[in-house]
Formats: structure tokens, sequence, C-alpha cells
């Protein structure tokens, strides 16, 4: 049955005073969006935001205490503000005083950005309705509560509810919102893994707070991806970009048994690294197997595999894994450079100061090729090494000395 005109109307007419006015529209009528974005103000944060921050975005900054949320936050409103942007700090933990000391010390002092020490979920939004913000940083998003829900600050539906209206917040306004979200050990208080699905961007802090160096990895990210790393360190001015850390996760001078160097890639960028380990004849009963910034299952799996190929017996020894410079490696591409220390160490001998491992061990005891070799190299070249242990010879031109290793036994037989 045809419909009138008429007809056609007076539906629509209906449907639209009933709010079922139909919505859905075919993908291809749907108009393409440019993500626009702009610099925060510092290189690393930029290059995990995915090269910039999103207006209307809702990013979440996790970390452990004193990792250095507060620290970066602070800087990147100073920096916004000294650019005429409107920066609202609400911070539930510190005092006015308390930031503007640290603010003193980051260079983050500017008249256009605004303090507010408040809790309450409800203060925050009619301060934000009244003056209007360009950016706005909470910290932390345990320390707020909202007035309308009856459970203790921290708690998950406050935590949930509030990251909510925040969202809304940030859509309506298109205002960029950064929540600071503490990693908890007890359960009491919600952490941050809970709104990880409410918000467009979560950011990791990792590395050791005892220690300099800090990465700011990406979890999730609605408007890039989340492959590259920003590499601070921590300062008397705050944390800076590390771009000149290049030799900070390895050391040179005499050669000492149990370390091996290799490179791992963290995101686009290599990063020369030394992993050390520590060979010790085991008293009674089960040997230890500790490692620090590396996969202990795969410690397990790499003795398991030395046992088997090389008949080494580490059934009867204790052995640590250390990754220097607080450094976390989640790639495969060490493996070579952990079996290298670790069989220097049993044996006492130190390996030549001079060479790399690069290379995946698979659970046959073959090594495998790893990517971005050609920029692997050139970095381990740049900070003076001439050799490199690798699977396979590489099929471009480099002035680096190549030995290859196709197995475990061979990496041996070298050493
Ligand atoms: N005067 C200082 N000089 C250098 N580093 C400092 C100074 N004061 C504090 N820090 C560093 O800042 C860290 C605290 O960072 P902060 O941003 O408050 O952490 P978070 O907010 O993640 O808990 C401390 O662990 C310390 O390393
Ligand atoms: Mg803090």
């Amino acid at each position: 049955m045809e419909l009138s005109a008429e007809q056609q109307k007076m539906m629509a007419e209906i449907s639209q005073a009933s709010g079922l006015a139909p919505k859905a529209k075919p993908i291809t009528q749907i108009e393409d969006e440019e993500v626009t974005r702009f610099s925060s103000g510092d290189s690393e944060l930029d290059l995990v935001l995915g090269g910039g921050i999103v207006p209307g975005s809702l990013v979440l900054i996790g970390g452990s205490p004193g990792i250095g949320k507060s620290t970066l936050l602070l800087k990147i409103g100073g920096n916004l503000a000294k650019r005429n942007s409107k920066i609202l700090y609400v911070s539930g933990e510190e005092s006015g005083a308390q930031i503007k000391m640290r603010a003193n010390r980051l260079g983050a002092n500017h008249e256009s950005l605004y303090l507010l020490s408040e809790i309450r979920l409800e203060a925050v939004m009619a301060e934000v309705s009244q003056n209007g913000y360009d950016l706005i940083i909470i910290d932390s998003i345990q320390t707020l509560y909202s007035d309308s829900i009856p459970s203790a600050p921290g708690s998950v539906t406050q935590v949930r509810t509030i990251t909510f209206d925040l969202m809304r917040m940030a859509k309506e306004k298109q205002i960029p919102v950064f929540i600071i979200g503490h990693i908890t050990k007890e359960g009491s208080i919600a952490g941050p893994r809970v709104l990880e699905h409410m918000v467009d961007t979560v950011l990791y802090f990792e590395g050791d707070a005892s220690r300099e160096i800090r990465m700011l990895r990406a979890f999730k990210n609605r408007f890039g991806s989340t492959s590259e790393v920003g590499i601070f360190e921590m300062t008397h001015e705050g944390l800076v970009s590390a771009k000149n850390i290049a030799s900070k996760f390895f050391s040179r001078g005499k050669p000492n048994a149990g370390s091996a160097v290799t490179v791992i890639m963290e995101g686009t960028r290599p990063l020369v690294i030394e992993v050390q380990a520590l060979v010790a004849e085991s008293g009674y009963g089960n040997p230890k197997r500790s490692t620090t910034g590396y996969d202990a299952s795969r410690l397990t799996m790499l003795l398991a595999l030395l046992e088997k190929k090389l008949d080494l017996p580490f059934n009867q020894y204790d052995v640590f894994v250390n990754i220097a410079g607080g450094i976390k490696i989640n790639e495969p591409a060490a493996d070579l450079a952990i079996i290298a220390a670790i069989i220097s160490s049993f044996r006492n001998r130190p390996l030549s100061d001079e060479s790399v491992f690069i290379g995946e061990v698979s659970l046959i005891g073959d090594i495998r090729e790893v990517f971005h070799l050609e920029q692997r190299l050139r970095e381990a070249q740049t900070l003076g090494f001439s050799k490199a242990i690798l699977p396979n010879k590489p099929s471009f031109k480099t002035p680096m000395k190549c030995y290859v290793a196709e197995e475990v036994a061979k990496v041996v037989e070298w050493m």
C-alpha cells in the first residue's frame, strides 16, 4: 500500500511527537569527522595521546602513588595556561598551598591556571558552568564524591557515577577532562580499572617510584593507536622527556658476568637495555626463580629449554633476572639476551661488552627473527656497540659485525 504525501507527513509528525523518529542512517551517509587535536606542550604526552589532546575527550591517567601523575598534569596545566587556555585543576588531596609549591618547582605558575580544593562533584560542576574552562584536571577520581549517591567516596558506584557525569560534561561542552586514578592494593577503593570502559583514553604510568625513569603507556585510545610509549625522567623540574635517556638502561665499563645487552622496541623507538641474571646454587628443595621487569613464566620456559637442550642442571640453581633501569620488557626479542645472561652468570664468564643479543627463542629451541631489526641495529651502533648476535644474516647493509645463532646451542658455542 502506497502512503499519500499527506499520510507520510502525518506519520512523520506522529513518530516525532512520540520521540520515535527513525534515527539510523546508512553508514555511507554519515559525514566524516576529522579529529582535531591540540598540543599539551609536552612531546611525550602528545605522542602517547596519538598526536595531542582531543577536545571533549575524557582521559584517565592511572598509576601507583608517587609515580608522578599530579606532577605531569600540573605541568600540562601550566603549559596550556601559558598559551591562553583557562585551566581548572581540581584537587581533593592537596591544599592550594601544597600545589602552589609544586607549581613553583615545575615552573607551572600562571594566572590562567585555577586551583580548586574540593571533593564534592556538585561544587566542581557548578564551578565549571559558572566560570567556563578550556580543560579540567581531576586529582583524583577517588577523592571526589557526589551527594546524590549514598556510598562512600572511592567506592565503585561513586567513582563510576562521577566519571559518567564528567564524561557528559566533557562531551556537551567539548572540554577535555583528565582524570587521575590511583592504583591501590586495598580493595576498598575502586581502582582505575573499573573506569576503563567508560573513558576515551586510558594511560598508565609504569616504573619504579624510587627510580627516575617513568613510562607512560596507552592501554586504550579511541583517538589513536596504543603502540607509542612516553618516556620521562623525574627531575626537580618535574617529568621531562627522556629523549636523551638512550644510555640510561645499560652501563658500560668492566664487563660483568650475568649481564647482556639487547635492543627492544618501545612503540616506534628502539631502546638499548641491559638484562641481568644471577644464577646461584640453591639450598634444598625448590630452586627459586624471581624476575623484575620480565615475565616470570617466560623465564621458567627458557630455563626448561636450557636444561633440555644444553643439559644444564638449572633445577639445582636459583635464577634471578632483572631488567636495568626499572623497565618492563613485553617483547620476546630479549629472550636471546636473557639466555646469554643466564649462561654467562652460570659459567661466571662476562660477555663481550661490544655485543647486543637480539632474537626470540621458541619452545623447540630455535631462535627467531624479530621485527624492526634494522632500526634496532642502528640504535645499538649509535650507542657504540659493534657486534650483534642474531638469528640470521640481516638482509640490509650494516657496519655491525653479525654472528648468526639460529639455535640455542649456537649461542653457547659463540660464547
Ligand atoms: N623536590 C623534588 N625534586 C625531585 N623530585 C621530586 C621532588 N618532590 C617530589 N618529587 C618526585 O615527585 C614524586 C611525586 O609525584 P606525584 O606527582 O605527587 O605522584 P602521584 O600524583 O602519582 O602520586 C615523588 O615520588 C618524587 O619522586
Ligand atoms: Mg598526586
